[in-house]
């Protein structure tokens, strides 16, 4: 798949297959994370944690469902695999937000090519960042906090375009 293609064939699944995904395409997956653009080349400053323990994913499932008094939420969507961005304190403002996006988006896209679905996660984080117990389990280096998630697994259905408009961005040309 081009890149263009993949770029236009991303979106965000929100209904996976229960199978574990290969390895080998998670492998693939997380190296495109581990190699986005990141400020000042601090790669030190940001970790992956890559969650396939259906155990903790559960725990952190009711975590996200009792903080939005929504029993049946499941921020998962059902996927196998979630990857956390996590980061250190930055000299800037944002600069964690910034980079975790680069290794998500990175991550989406590379998913997307691999026949893979995936969808960006931040509304679990919450939760989860204030539940110690939770925070324990990911084993995070010293002085790292989770920033941004991607979710990822077979799709349920497989990744076909867009029918119809979809949503853009504006843009206006000075020239
Ligand atoms: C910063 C950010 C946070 C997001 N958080 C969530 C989330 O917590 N749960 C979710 O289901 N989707 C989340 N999304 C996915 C967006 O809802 C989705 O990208 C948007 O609606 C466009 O749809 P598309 O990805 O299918 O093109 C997030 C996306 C971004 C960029």
């Amino acid at each position: 798949m081009d890149t263009f293609q993949a770029i236009e064939l991303r979106k965000s699944t929100r209904g996976y297959q229960p199978e574990q995904i290969s390895e080998d395409l998670l492998e693939k997956v997380v190296h495109a994370g581990q190699i986005a653009p990141i400020a000042m080349g601090e790669y030190d400053k940001l970790h992956l944690t890559v969650v396939q323990n259906s155990a903790l994913l559960e725990k952190m499932t009711a975590a996200a469902a009792q903080a939005f008094n929504n029993p049946s939420m499941k921020p998962f969507y059902g996927a196998p695999t979630v990857i956390i961005v996590s980061s250190m304190e930055r000299g800037a403002p944002y600069v964690e937000y910034a980079d975790a996006s680069c290794i998500i988006e990175n991550m989406h896209v590379a998913a997307t090519d691999l026949g893979l679905g995936s969808v960006y996660l931040l509304a679990f984080l919450g939760p989860v960042k204030e539940d110690p117990e939770l925070v324990k389990a990911l084993n995070l280096p010293e002085g790292f906090t989770p920033v941004a998630a991607l979710a990822v697994g077979y799709p349920a259905q497989q990744l076909t375009e867009r029918e119809g408009a979809r949503k853009t961005v504006s843009v206006n040309s000075l020239k």
